[in-house]
């Protein structure tokens, strides 16, 4: 009980000095001056009385609960980390949720290496009650791009699974104290959403700083509708995370630390010859599949795409018109597949209306600078992103579901599709060879004051351009 001695310590340096009547200068004579003093003796009475009084008010609702040791265990678990080693394995389990649509089964979102299969078991339990123990199915995603681990469910099918708040994975029958358990999520279907529009952000890594973009992104998204943004966060750059700060404040946008580098050695691509490592892509999979379980009852919709791409609607004013009506005629439809497409970085738009020197200090791509397209290539099917409902999501990966109930849906480029200003794809068109396409342009009115106020509150000054860079500009 390291949490108790901690209040206990907390509390007794708090009381001494009023006890003895010294001060806290005084450091701890406290010892010395209650010998042969029986004043001190009702002083320490006194101390366990109010010592006793402060335990039922911190954590009366708690003992009562029979929750304390869990939320100890919780509390700890949230300083620590969103993965937790399974022990004496080389798995680990990542969050855990009751799945209604299964049995209501609990399903372990984990990371399990494939080559080290061994037998599992589900412990579990509701609160203070009786364990129960039962053997673990894993399902290992289909897509795991050949690296060593992949995103798994490890799903516990047993007796009152409903009932159960608390499961851990194991390798052993038996319980012991030291064991993580994680909460069980999804407890209570809804049908009423905290949100309509959930955006999920896998695993940002490295020194990302592309906060130009960024800035321009997150308020593209507010003003097509979107009310939640969650990002894995691994590691960024400091302009960046001037801007996750202040969104995080503004609080459209969920941080999960995502401290997969501390565990594994994750790969920065999705082709394990190219970029070796444990895990593809800084575990994408993973927090997709962690993010759609996390919103199942909190959004009705979730968008799956990176950091740099907007999902953007092209026949209709915003997201919730278009869903709409694309679920008016697609009833049965679970799953949107929207086509990305490339806008290189490296075409800049010639008018240069929007090189605004408020914007030249700011590291990071322009968006409104790059409006031309790659066009379509013969017999290549452009990959896609989705726009899933979630409880209709069983397994994820990146440019499609792996199961899914409900019917899957490719939505028509004209009515969406996503604008991704990145390197070329096909870098030897010329300009001319693409396509004009300046959807951005029509939220200027909005989108640029909106663009300069997230940057002033992040921090940002636009109108200091005595540090002015030409690199800046070229990035
Ligand atoms: C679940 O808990 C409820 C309320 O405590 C109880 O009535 C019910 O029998 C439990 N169900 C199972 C399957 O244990
Ligand atoms: C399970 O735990 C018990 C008690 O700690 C131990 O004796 C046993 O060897 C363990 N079994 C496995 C398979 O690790
Ligand atoms: C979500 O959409 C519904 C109906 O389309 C609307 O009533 C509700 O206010 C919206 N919720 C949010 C958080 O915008
Ligand atoms: C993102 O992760 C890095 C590395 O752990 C951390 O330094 C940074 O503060 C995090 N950013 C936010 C906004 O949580």
């Amino acid at each position: 009980m390291k949490h108790l001695s901690l209040i206990l310590e907390r509390n007794r340096t708090a009381l001494y000095p009023d006890v003895t009547g010294g001060t806290a200068a005084e450091g701890f004579p406290v010892k010395q001056k209650m010998k042969g003093k029986r004043v001190n003796l009702l002083g320490l009475l006194s101390f366990f009385v109010i010592l006793g009084f402060l335990l039922i008010v911190y954590l009366g609702a708690d003992i009562l609960t029979g929750t304390l040791y869990f939320n100890y265990h919780h509390f700890v678990k949230k300083l620590q980390n969103s993965i937790t080693p399974i022990e004496h394995s080389e798995h680990f389990m990542i969050s855990a949720f009751l799945d209604h649509r299964v049995d209501r089964a609990i399903r372990v979102i984990s990371i399990i290496r494939r080559d080290s299969l061994q037998p599992l078991y589900c412990i579990y339990h509701h609160y203070y009650s009786d364990y129960q123990v039962v053997t673990a199915e894993v399902e290992i995603h289909s897509d795991h791009f050949g690296f060593p681990f992949g995103a798994a469910d490890v799903l516990c099918r047993g007796p009152s699974t409903q009932n159960a708040s608390h499961v851990a994975v194991s390798t052993n029958t038996s319980i012991s104290y030291s064991m993580d358990f994680l909460p069980v999520r999804n407890r209570v279907p809804t049908e009423t959403f905290q949100y309509n529009f959930t955006i999920c952000i896998s695993s940002l890594f490295r020194n990302y700083n592309n906060a130009l973009q960024f800035a321009q992104t997150m308020e593209m998204y507010k003003l097509v509708g979107v009310q939640h943004v969650v990002i894995y966060n691994t590691s960024c750059g400091p302009d960046l995370e001037k801007l996750l700060q202040h969104y995080q404040r503004e609080g459209i946008l969920e941080i999960v630390s995502w401290p997969v580098d501390q565990f594994l050695t994750p790969s920065a691509g999705w082709n394990s010859q190219k970029h070796p490592g444990d895990l593809h892509y800084y575990g994408q999979l993973v927090t997709l599949n962690e993010c759609v379980y996390r919103h199942m009852y909190q959004s009705r919709y979730v968008l799956l795409n990176d950091i740099d791409e907007i999902i953007m609607p092209y026949k209709h004013a915003n997201l919730p018109l278009m869903m709409q009506g694309l679920q008016q005629k697609q009833k049965n439809v679970g799953v949107f597949l929207i086509e990305n497409h490339i806008f290189p970085k490296t075409q800049f738009e010639e008018s240069h209306k929007y090189r605004r020197p408020e914007w030249r200090n700011i590291p990071g791509v322009n968006i409104m600078e790059h409006i031309y397209r790659e066009p379509q290539r013969p017999h290549i099917i452009n990959p896609t992103k989705l726009i899933v409902n979630p409880r209709y999501v069983l397994q994820t990966s990146v440019h499609s579901t792996l199961k899914s109930l409900g019917e899957v849906y490719r939505v028509p480029f004209n009515v969406c599709h996503i604008i991704h200003v990145r390197v070329a794809l096909q870098g030897r068109l010329s300009k001319e060879q693409l396509l004009v396409d300046s959807r951005v342009w029509d939220f200027e009115d909005q989108l640029v004051p909106n663009v300069d106020r997230a940057l002033q509150s992040a921090g940002f000054n636009l109108y200091d351009h005595s540090s002015f860079t030409q690199a800046t500009v070229l990035e």
